[in-house]
């Protein structure tokens, strides 16, 4: 067997990671971390470490960890058809079984599911479906997409300009022509702090009415959004936000494209996030909690609006030109059913109801005191706390500080996983749904303990 120090030369030496200081992994002086199990809420090192993972490893593991019945699901798949493709009409009993699952869980007003791998993959494949749409409309002006400040849409040269985070913008000659930002809908950041929560959430709404007459509304295609924004914070919108900025989307004919790549399949405690908030949206992402990350899939659930207009275009321009080699790769739609059939048996999305109110209600009694914690706030099973050094007014720390880094590294010392999100000194939550509130208590102890340890 490799000695670790054998691995952590092999991975300086050979390994590309994503989303990596690559200098100072390459010099050593960052630990390679080498997961080689996992059960449950947890996950174990190679030292046979056992820490709780209270982000569901990129919030996708939302069955937890070591799940027999998904890992015999693929391996039944590999054994009797390890491949084959989905184009012209072609497909498996799992990625036909699947498409329907999906469709049986999603809003009533969806059609179809195109299937990817990646959440990224599967928001390029919306903006061309949309481009595409508009085209066979006759309305080629009809392009741009408007997305937030903050969302989180992926690292592709389209879906990483979507993505309002300027890390993934910095020296990649993004975002894109194509692409705008709007308000980010994050009160507590809010610039005018004597708004309240409504005023807030309509003067968002206002400030997308105002981008689209700036840019003339037979000009933007779409509008992109996470149904409450991830990466960028983990940070529920306002009051009244989404039916707000439905009303200025529906006024002028902007699709809405809804990124459920987290909240996809009861992360919020409904199936959907467009249950939870009321959005109707034209085309939905799916992928993390479609196959809880046991094998990688996504999807475009597309709608019935944008479906009709799809199917009589290649009447008149043929056959779609648009897939992938592994479009509905069986071993991921293998796993995509048995993962969706153990949701619904564990009851999963009740307890991410259930167990996501206690979660957020924990984190509020722990730690909503503390005089550096400005704000703790969430939905269902995702929840964030964010640090700062005035709460009121909110006056963030200097993030060269790296606060929020060290409350994650302080937490860890003590066996728990927490995110310490890219954007702010905000410690994130998301573990898998099948957590306990015996294993909540601990992450919020330990999560005080943290907080307090660094900012005494
Ligand atoms: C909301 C959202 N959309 C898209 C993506 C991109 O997914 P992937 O990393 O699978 O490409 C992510 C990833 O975190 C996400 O959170």
């Amino acid at each position: 067997m490799l000695t670790n120090d054998q691995l952590a030369l092999w991975d300086r030496e050979n390994f590309f990671h994503p989303s990596t200081h690559l200098a100072q992994h390459a010099r050593g002086e960052t630990p390679s971390r080498v997961i080689a199990g996992g059960d449950g809420v947890h996950i174990t090192d190679r030292d046979g470490r056992r820490m709780l993972d209270a982000f569901a490893g990129l919030y996708c593991v939302n069955v937890g960890y070591g799940r027999t019945e998904i890992a015999e699901a693929i391996a039944k798949q590999a054994h009797e058809l390890a491949y084959y493709h989905s184009y012209v009409g072609h497909g498996t009993e799992a990625s036909i079984t699947l498409a329907k699952m999906i469709l049986d869980r999603a809003p009533a007003n969806m059609s179809k599911v195109y299937f990817g791998q990646s959440g990224s993959d599967a928001n390029e494949t919306n903006i061309k479906l949309v481009w595409y749409y508009n085209n066979i409309r006759g309305l080629p002006q009809k392009k741009k997409i408007i997305s937030r400040w903050r969302g989180y849409h992926g690292s592709g040269l389209m879906t990483g300009s979507l993505t309002g985070l300027d890390l993934f913008h910095k020296k990649f000659d993004l975002p894109l022509s194509q692409v705008i930002h709007t308000e980010a809908p994050y009160y507590l950041r809010r610039a005018d702090a004597s708004m309240s929560e409504a005023q807030f959430a309509q003067d968002c709404a206002d400030k997308l009415e105002a981008l689209i007459q700036a840019e003339g509304p037979d000009t933007i295609a779409a509008f992109i959004g996470e149904p409450i924004l991830g990466t960028g914070g983990i940070v529920p919108p306002p009051a009244g936000y989404w039916d707000a900025i439905q009303k200025v989307l529906k006024k002028h004919d902007i699709l809405l494209i809804a990124d459920e790549v987290v909240t996809g399949f009861g992360r919020l405690g409904t199936m959907f996030g467009s249950d939870h908030y009321g959005i109707t949206p034209d085309i939905i992402t799916i992928a993390k909690g479609l196959t809880s990350a046991y094998a990688p899939l996504s999807g475009s659930i597309v709608s019935d609006k944008v479906w009709k207009v799809l199917e009589d275009g290649t009447d008149e321009y043929g056959p779609i030109g648009h897939g992938w080699t592994y479009s509905a790769h069986p071993i991921g739609a293998a796993a995509g059913v048995a993962n969706l059939k153990l949701i619904d048996e564990l009851g999963l999305v009740e307890n991410a109801d259930k167990t996501g109110a206690y979660l957020n209600g924990a984190l509020k009694d722990a730690l909503a005191g503390h005089p550096h914690v400005a704000e703790v706030r969430g939905e269902g099973l995702m929840a964030a706390v964010e640090l700062a050094e005035t709460k009121e007014p909110f006056g963030a720390f200097d993030l060269a500080r790296k606060i929020g880094a060290a409350v994650s590294a302080a937490m860890a010392s003590q066996d728990v996983i927490a995110r310490a999100m890219p954007q702010g000194d905000i410690i994130g939550f998301a573990p898998p749904l099948c957590i306990t509130e015996a294993e909540v208590d601990r992450v919020v102890e330990v999560t005080k303990r943290a907080v307090e340890s660094v900012l005494s």
